[in-house]
């Protein structure tokens, strides 16, 4: 049976140690709720760390966990202090989670943290490759672990990787501040499926993507090499049975079965009839805004005084990653904000805020959420946050109100709360205000569109439709190209090279024999790819024609008096070895550039980085040097204004790569390869090319030509190769003769 590995930083398990036997207690999670709806079609293993560290327990307690854990199918990695004082505490959560949410003030740089990190990752991806095998579906998760897709993909080209990402993806101009921003990117592009919680933060990646890494990015997919990589949206869900079950039977137990915190609150309501409870809960984060919260509940009690001794906050903050400085201080700073509107506004019945430093269980969570009133939810910045939806699942008689952030990801999907920003005090209040005054009728219409959407679309719908779609982007994983060349298929190309009697090699230049520069200039030949050339025309019986879209100028600065045939401009000019004059191989007119250039000066002069080549039968705009995605904007602005302008004249637009070059049509390198095959049989042909262009060269020539096509995309060519420097080793195997 196939395997699904869910891989996360920690396994949703605490390994109680403290008596005698060792206990495994599953945390509620949410997560592990939606991982074990789908375990009926998979065998799962979660790999994680145990949450103990190296050394904390002796050997042998160490391999009884590991025993039970693994029994239980987790694979618990054991983590030393320094792994976690580098990975955890480090990069993850004092680099990672404060830039992905904004706090750019709180990220630290640390080289040695990044080097921890990268290890670590490591270690999770060594285990995720002992423990999987090809067919496997891997699903990682999470901020901690974004290198290891790549890690695996390395390795296991062809096993299933998904990654979800639960926090915020920052937009481009943040996320680039990262010293270390393209590692992150090239880790996460190891996965087959990327989900995000919003659409913001998949089109922030996307963008990312595009401007850093200059890839092409079809409406959701990513083209990267020989791999397309989809993006999609799966906002996470509640397991809402749970929640709505465990407050409806919290209100069926009699007084005395009710948990303690449930009696207390109820005793509370019965003697201050008119209270207004709010709830507020978080672990104590700074992206959670608890600060402002409580600055909003001072500004509402100086500005509502009816409402003193009518109202009371429970907050609850539970201790998290207590060894980052941040939150230390935060922990001081809250603590005093509490004393002081206590201090300000309590009287001896009441007391504005009770306040928790700790974590509930889950039937006291439940008991919390199902008797408030409100709940105040007001991150600066979060994922998705489950709180929110938490509290509105357990409200079985619809009667509640939620105040929501606008920045929290779950703001997307419940627009019937009140959504509030949390930077603004007043309109805090004012939502405080609503709430407090909202009618029954208006909670319940409120509450059942809110309950209806969390209810269809819950955790386990979640992570069944992640791994569907996983499922699909990888069981048709489409082919890019041609068949990618294998060492296999080389030797065979090799060996039909050597036996054939007679052969001939049309090579494209820019992005077959060398990589792309910003200035087109500055793709000469090395001396290498010079050396290679020369040798493969100087062999006997071997033909080699450069066939280009450079103009005959530029080929004639760099390859003056060589052995082997060039054509240029696409099929315009074409020179045998030996000759000195360029023949022109097709007679055309160019006075429509005329027409042409001022159209390509404008989009020039309004798009910086951009410029114009002017080839003696064609005009080209490049548009390699500008940001990505004003480019292809204005990339397709230009193909319109060109193709309204040009219906009446014999010309052609051609998109090559990060180019519009327009040039007379009825030109195309394939017709100019065809003239060389007029007159002479060939025992072997091979073309090779990588754009848009050369496809009209692998068209024409015939079906036993040897096509390759360099880089990803739909091609003719019956073969293809990643990158120009598969090409140039190819090339260099033939020379070797
Ligand atoms: N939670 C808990 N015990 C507590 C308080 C909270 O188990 O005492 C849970 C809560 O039910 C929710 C999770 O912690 O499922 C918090 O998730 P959220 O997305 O709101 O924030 P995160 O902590 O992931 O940033
Ligand atoms: C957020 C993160 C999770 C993390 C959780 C608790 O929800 O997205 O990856 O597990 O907070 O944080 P902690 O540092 O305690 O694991």
């Amino acid at each position: 049976m196939q395997k699904l590995l869910i891989v996360s930083n920690r396994l949703p398990v605490n390994v109680d140690t403290t008596g005698d036997e060792i206990r495994i207690i599953p945390s509620v999670g949410g997560l592990a709720t939606g991982m074990s709806s789908v375990s009926g079609s998979y065998r799962n293993l979660w790999i994680g760390w145990s949450g103990l560290t190296k050394g904390q327990t002796d050997e042998k307690t160490e391999k009884a966990i590991e025993k039970e854990l693994i029994a239980e199918n987790y694979l618990p990695l054991h983590l030393t202090q320094e792994d976690l004082d580098g990975f955890y505490f480090g990069f993850s959560n004092r680099t990672i989670w404060p830039l992905f949410h904004y706090f750019t003030q709180y990220v630290q740089y640390d080289d040695n943290d990044w080097e921890t990190y990268q290890r670590v990752n490591r270690i999770y991806a060594d285990a995720i490759l002992s423990a999987a095998c090809d067919e496997d579906m891997i699903w990682i998760h999470d901020y901690q672990l974004m290198l290891v897709p790549q890690m695996v993909k390395e390795q296991k080209p062809d096993m299933k990787i998904g990654f979800f990402l639960h926090i915020p993806f920052p937009s481009f101009e943040i996320f680039r501040i990262l010293p270390w921003r393209k590692e992150i990117i090239e880790g996460l592009l190891g996965a087959d499926l990327l989900g995000f919680h919003t659409f913001d933060y998949q089109r922030h990646f996307l963008s990312t993507v595009r401007r850093l890494l200059g890839l092409e990015v079809n409406f959701n997919e990513i083209t990267y090499g020989h791999r397309i990589i989809k993006t999609d949206i799966f906002p996470m869900g509640i397991d809402y049975e749970k929640f709505h079950g465990a407050a409806l039977e919290q209100k069926a137990r009699a007084v005395k079965d009710k948990t303690k915190v449930q009696q207390e609150m109820e005793k509370y309501i019965l003697t201050n009839p008119e209270i207004k409870l709010v709830i507020s809960i978080d672990r104590l984060d700074y992206s959670k805004g608890i600060e402002k919260r409580l600055q909003a509940i001072d500004y509402f009690l100086d500005h509502h005084p009816e409402y003193l001794e009518k109202i009371t906050l429970i907050m609850i903050t539970v201790p998290s990653r207590s060894e980052v400085p941040q939150y230390k201080q935060m922990k001081s700073e809250v603590d005093e904000l509490v004393g002081r509107i206590n201090g300000k506004f309590g009287t001896i019945n009441w007391t504005p805020i009770w306040y928790f430093y700790r974590s509930f269980p889950f039937e006291e969570l439940v008991d919390l959420y199902s008797t408030s009133d409100i709940a105040l939810v007001t991150p600066n910045r979060d994922g998705m946050n489950l709180v929110a939806k938490e509290f509105v699942a357990t409200k079985t008689d619809k009667k509640g109100v939620l105040i929501l952030s606008e920045m929290a990801g779950a703001a997307r999907e419940m627009a019937e709360a009140i959504l509030v920003n949390p930077n603004n005090m007043k309109e805090l209040s004012d939502a405080i205000l609503t709430a407090c005054e909202m009618g029954v009728e208006e909670m319940i219409l409120r509450n059942t569109q809110l309950q209806d959407r969390l209810q269809r679309y819950d955790v386990k719908k979640w992570a069944s439709e992640f791994l569907k779609a996983l499922t699909k982007a990888t069981d048709n994983r489409p082919v890019l190209g041609g068949t990618k060349i294998t060492p296999q298929v080389e030797t065979e190309i090799i060996s039909q090279y050597r036996k054939a009697d007679t052969r001939i090699l049309f090579l494209d230049y820019d992005g077959t024999l060398v990589g792309f520069k910003n200035n087109p200039m500055k793709a000469s030949p090395d001396e290498e790819l010079m050396q290679t050339l020369e040798a493969l025309a100087s062999q006997a019986n071997t033909e080699l024609v450069l066939i280009s879209g450079r103009d005959k100028e530029t080929f004639d600065q760099w390859f003056p008096g060589k052995p082997f045939s060039m054509v240029t401009e696409h099929g315009v000019w074409s020179k045998k070895p030996g000759q000195e004059e360029w023949k022109l191989l097709e007679y055309i007119s160019s006075d429509w550039k005329m027409l042409v250039r001022p159209v390509l000066e404008f989009f020039a002069d309004r798009t910086p980085g951009t410029f114009i080549e002017e080839k003696n039968y064609s005009l080209v705009w490049h548009y390699r040097n500008t940001d990505q995605e004003l480019g292809l904007q204005r990339a397709i602005e230009l193909k319109d204004e060109l193709n309204s302008l040009l219906s009446n004249f014999n010309l052609e637009i051609m998109e090559g790569n990060k180019v519009i070059e327009v040039k007379n049509s009825g030109i195309n390198k394939g017709k100019a390869a065809a003239r060389f095959l007029r007159n002479k049989e060939y025992g072997f042909i091979l073309a090779a090319g990588d754009d848009w262009t050369d496809e009209y060269l692998f068209q024409e020539l015939p079906n036993e030509t040897i096509s390759i096509k360099i880089g990803a995309a739909k091609t003719r060519a019956r073969y293809s190769y990643a990158d120009f420097r598969n090409m140039r080793n190819l090339l260099n195997q033939l020379a070797t003769e």
